[in-house]
C-alpha cells in the first residue's frame, strides 16, 4: 500500500472527550451549571436526554479504553471534573472516590499505551461557585481553580505529562454571557468582557502552580480556533470586520496563551467603549509569564465576516457584534446536522498562523470532527455503521494539515472528536462523533467503519 501522506515520527492518532459528556454522574458530590440546568429544564436538552448516564464512562472506562486501543489510538484527552474531584472547593480538598476514579482511569491508559492527556475544565463550572460568587465573574473563583488545578497536579502529575488548564474557553463567554446557549444565559457584553479576562488569568495562574510544583510534563490550552474570512477581501470594511473577529473570538485567548499579552488593538476598542476589564498590573504580568508549553486546536468551522449592514442597536448594550455580522457565503459546503460549515483548506491555514505568528510553538489537533443524526440509517448486515463519509472528512482535513506540516508547522498530533459517541451539552445525543457508536439504550458500544479506518492510519502513521 501507498501512504501518500506519513506524518512525522511519534504523531498522535488519538481522540478526546470530556468528563462531563462521558462519565455520567454516579458518585459525584456537586453538580456543575448544566447538571443543575438539566434538573430543572430538561426540555431544552434533545429529547431530554441528560448528563446522567452519558456514555458510562464512569462505570466501564476500562473497557472503553481497551476498545480505544483495538482501534489503534495512542493518546487520549478527557478532563478532570472539578465537581468530582474536589470536596471542598475553598480548599481544594479532594474526595476520596474522585481520586480513585481518575488514579484508575490515567494509569488503564498508560497500561494500554495511550497518553493522557487532562484538561481541566471543559464548561463544567461547579453551580455552586456561579450562585455565590459569579462563577468567572469572580476573582475569586479564578484563585479557586488555581486550587483546583494544583491538586491535580499533586495528585496526577507524576503520572500525566500533559495538561490542559481549559478546553474552548471563549464558548463561556460565548456560551454564558453573550449568545445564550450556556446556563445562566446571559446577555452582558461588559460582563463578558470580564469573564474573556479572568478565564485567561485563571490559565495563567494554573500554569504559575504549575510550573511552582516542578513537574515533569508539559501544560498547555485547547482553543477552538474559528479563523475569519472577510466577505470580500478587497474590501477594507468587510477585512476590519474580520480583522475584529479574529481578534475577539480567537486572539483574545490565543495571544495571551503564547505570547503573554492581549491584541493591542482589541483593547483600544475595548477601552474606546468603555467595556475594558477590570485588571491590575500584576495580574498581568502573571498572565505574561505563564504562557502554554503547548498549544491544543480545535477546529470544526471557519468564520465568515462582513461589515455591520444592520446598524447596531447601543441601546440594548455593548456587545462584540457591534463591529461585524456574520456572512453567509453561498455556495458554502455545509453539515446540514450541526450547521457547521465545512472547510478543510482552514487546517492549512491554520498550521501556517501557528509558523508564522506564534513562534511555530508545538502544536495539535485536539478536536475535529463530524457530527451526523440518525447514523442508525447506515448500519450494515454486521451491525456496524458505515460511515464513509467521516472518514472522507477526515482524509481532507488531514490533507490540508499535512500540507502545512510540509512546510514546517510544528504540529505533533491529531485527535478526533470523539472516541465513542458521547453527551452534548444542549444537543445531547442528536448528533454522533464517535469512531464507536452507542445505543443509548443498552449502552453497547460498536466499533464503526471510521474506528477500522483510524486504526489503519494510526499503524502507518499516515495513509
Ligand atoms: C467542541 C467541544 O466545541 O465541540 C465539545 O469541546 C463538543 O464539548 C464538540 O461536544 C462538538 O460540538 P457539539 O455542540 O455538536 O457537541
Amino acid at each position: 500500500m501507498i501512504i501518500k501522506n506519513k506524518f512525522p515520527k511519534g504523531f498522535w492518532w488519538g481522540s478526546a472527550t470530556s468528563g462531563p459528556q462521558s462519565e455520567g454522574r454516579f458518585n459525584k458530590i456537586h453538580d456543575n451549571v448544566f447538571d443543575y440546568w438539566f434538573d430543572r429544564e430538561p426540555e431544552i436538552f434533545f429529547n431530554k436526554v441528560g448528563p446522567n448516564i452519558a456514555s458510562n464512562f464512569y462505570n466501564s472506562y476500562k473497557e472503553d479504553l481497551n476498545m480505544l486501543k483495538e482501534i489503534g489510538l495512542n493518546s487520549f484527552r478527557t478532563s478532570i471534573q472539578w465537581t468530582r474531584l474536589i470536596k471542598d472547593f475553598e480548599t481544594g480538598e479532594p474526595d476520596e472516590d474522585g481520586i480513585r476514579f481518575y488514579d484508575e482511569v490515567i494509569d488503564e491508559c498508560i497500561k494500554n499505551n495511550i497518553i493522557p492527556v487532562m484538561n481541566l475544565h471543559h464548561f463544567d463550572l461547579p453551580v455552586e461557585l456561579y450562585d455565590k460568587y459569579g462563577g468567572w465573574e469572580s476573582k475569586h473563583v479564578v484563585e479557586l481553580f488555581k486550587k483546583f488545578a494544583g491538586t491535580a497536579f499533586r495528585l496526577f502529575g507524576d503520572r500525566v505529562k500533559y495538561w490542559a488548564t481549559f478546553n474552548e474557553p471563549i464558548v463561556v463567554v460565548e456560551g454564558q454571557y453573550l449568545y445564550k446557549f450556556h446556563y445562566p444565559q446571559i446577555v452582558d457584553g461588559k460582563k463578558a468582557v470580564q469573564v474573556l479576562f479572568n478565564l485567561n488569568l485563571a490559565s495563567a495562574k494554573a500554569i504559575e502552580e504549575y510550573r511552582r510544583q516542578d513537574l515533569d510534563g508539559k501544560i498547555g490550552i485547547i482553543l477552538n480556533l474559528t479563523p475569519s474570512y472577510p466577505r470580500d477581501p478587497e474590501n477594507k470594511e468587510d477585512v476590519e470586520a474580520s480583522k475584529f473577529a479574529d481578534n475577539f473570538f480567537n486572539n483574545s485567548f490565543l495571544n495571551p496563551a503564547v505570547k503573554g499579552e492581549f491584541p493591542k488593538e482589541l483593547v483600544e476598542i475595548l477601552e474606546k467603549d468603555k467595556v475594558l476589564w477590570e485588571a491590575t498590573e500584576k495580574e498581568m504580568e502573571i498572565i505574561k509569564n505563564n504562557t502554554i508549553d503547548f498549544l491544543g486546536v480545535n477546529y470544526y468551522q471557519p468564520r465568515r465576516a462582513k461589515m455591520r449592514e444592520i446598524p447596531f442597536n447601543n441601546e440594548e448594550g455593548w456587545m462584540p457584534d457591534k463591529y461585524f455580522e456574520n456572512y453567509e457565503m453561498p455556495g458554502r459546503r455545509m453539515n446540514p446536522y450541526r450547521g457547521w460549515e465545512i472547510y478543510p483548506e482552514c487546517m492549512y491555514d491554520i498550521s501556517i498562523n501557528i509558523k508564522e505568528n506564534y513562534n511555530n510553538i508545538p502544536w495539535f489537533i485536539s478536536e475535529n470532527g463530524m457530527g451526523v443524526e440518525g447514523e442508525e440509517r447506515y448500519v450494515n448486515e454486521e451491525g456496524i455503521i458505515e460511515d464513509d463519509y467521516r472518514i472522507e472528512f477526515f482524509k481532507e482535513h488531514l490533507e490540508y494539515l499535512y500540507e502545512g506540516i510540509k512546510e514546517g508547522s510544528n504540529c505533533f498530533g491529531f485527535h478526533s472528536w470523539t472516541p465513542i459517541d458521547c453527551w452534548s451539552w444542549c444537543n445531547a445525543y442528536k448528533n454522533r462523533y464517535g469512531f464507536i457508536s452507542l445505543d443509548l439504550e443498552t449502552q453497547k458500544k460498536t466499533i464503526k467503519k471510521s474506528g477500522k479506518w483510524i486504526c489503519e492510519v494510526s499503524k502507518n502513521n499516515g495513509f
